[in-house]
């Protein structure tokens, strides 16, 4: 098989672990016969300093151009406390996610039995959690109408929604629920915003399509308790923009951390794959990073751009197999287990695509 692969490091230790990512996929390619190429694009802050835009259309052209993309992170310190800032990293994440339609975020919640003990949640409370997340990406306050009166001393940010974009994410998800344990728990906020009532009701008109899926509807505020106290309860959850990024967050201690997390974004045309976390500049450059998010985002590239199961499968089987080896990085090591061997970024990189290789009996020379 032949791709294009556009690799978007972006900011902080998106490159230390989005280089992890390209070497996963350079294995698989290597091993399997196919041949990716690569090609590199910039975003966020670097791009900024470089062209004066976080989004420059030289990489959206890449990215247009291409079969699927690799992305590590954006933002910097250096807007985070500067709320006036004209121009911020994010503008470009964003930008990108609209330019592209990439309106369904697929967050897989799974806990890798290694880890049981590196959560702060109880092992008895998450063993065999398996919640599968879709956020809408394309909508909500994020692009709703926002802006400043009264002389810039009331600000409002608008949370919009339309009947086709929540269709288009609930069959999403209720077909993913199909193939997996036939639940989707739509997650709003419909007590109170007319937004969320909308929702409510085009998923309760979906839902209708699929009567093999039982369908839930919770309150966000719920759903963030329930989340922890009983991750087990939830197999699909579908939600919008901003809930969805904040549930995601939390959910990540169910995988152990945001470290392992990877994520999937989808719509018409192009998929783009990249780990949850952000760019972290308190540890960048240390090379301390986790690149599992990164690699298991390489797999779902694998898995859903390519339709390469096999390879896809080959990669998460190599990333156990690191795990059970008792390799970490530190954000999952866990302080009471001393035969845990502690890796940096791309020593634990490395392990993963020697084990990639080894499970699949490759015999091509490195
Ligand atoms: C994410 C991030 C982004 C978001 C930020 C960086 C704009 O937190 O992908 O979850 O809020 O969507
Ligand atoms: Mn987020």
């Amino acid at each position: 098989m032949k791709k294009k692969i556009v690799i978007l490091p972006g900011d902080g230790i998106g490159k230390e672990v989005t280089a992890c990512g390209k070497k996963v996929l350079e294995q698989v390619a290597e091993c399997f016969g196919h041949q990716f190429v690569f090609d590199y694009a910039t975003i966020g802050h670097e791009a900024i300093e470089a062209t004066g835009s976080p989004l420059p259309d030289t990489s959206l052209e890449k990215m247009k151009n291409c079969d699927a993309i690799l992305f590590g992170a954006v933002g910097h310190p250096k807007y985070d406390n500067d709320p006036s800032a004209k121009v911020r990293p994010e503008q470009g994440l964003l930008k990108m996610r609209k330019e592209l339609g990439l309106y369904a975020n697929l967050r897989p919640i799974k806990l890798f039995d290694e880890l049981l003990e590196a959560s702060s949640i109880k092992p008895e409370i998450l063993k065999g959690a398996d919640i599968l997340f879709f956020r809408e990406l394309t909508g909500d306050v994020y692009f709703g109408e926002r802006g400043r009166k009264d002389e810039g001393k009331t600000a409002y940010d608008t949370m919009i929604y339309s009947r086709y974009e929540v269709e288009r994410i609930a069959h999403k998800a209720f077909k993913a629920a199909l193939t997996r344990g036939k639940k989707v728990t739509s997650v709003d906020k419909a007590n109170v915003l007319e937004s969320s009532r909308l929702w409510r009701e085009v998923v309760q008109d979906v839902a209708r399509q699929y009567p093999d899926v039982e369908v839930e509807h919770m309150f966000v505020d719920a759903a963030a308790m329930k989340l922890i106290q009983n991750p087990r309860g939830f197999d699909v959850v579908v939600t919008g923009n901003l809930f969805g990024d904040i549930l995601t967050d939390e959910a990540s201690q169910i995988a152990g951390s945001m470290g392992m997390l990877a994520s999937a974004s989808i719509g018409d045309t192009v998929g783009l794959y990249e780990p949850i976390h952000g760019s972290a500049h308190d540890i960048t450059g240390k090379g301390i990073a986790n690149p599992l998010a990164s690699i298991l985002s390489a797999a779902l590239l694998l898995d859903i751009s390519f339709g390469l199961k096999e390879e896809s499968e080959a990669v998460i089987k190599a990333v156990e197999k690191t795990l059970r080896e008792g390799y970490r990085t530190r954000d999952i090591a866990d302080a009471n287990t001393a035969h845990e061997k502690i890796l940096g970024t791309e020593v634990m990189g490395n392990v993963v695509c020697n084990n990639a290789r080894m499970l699949v009996n490759c015999q091509v020379a490195v």
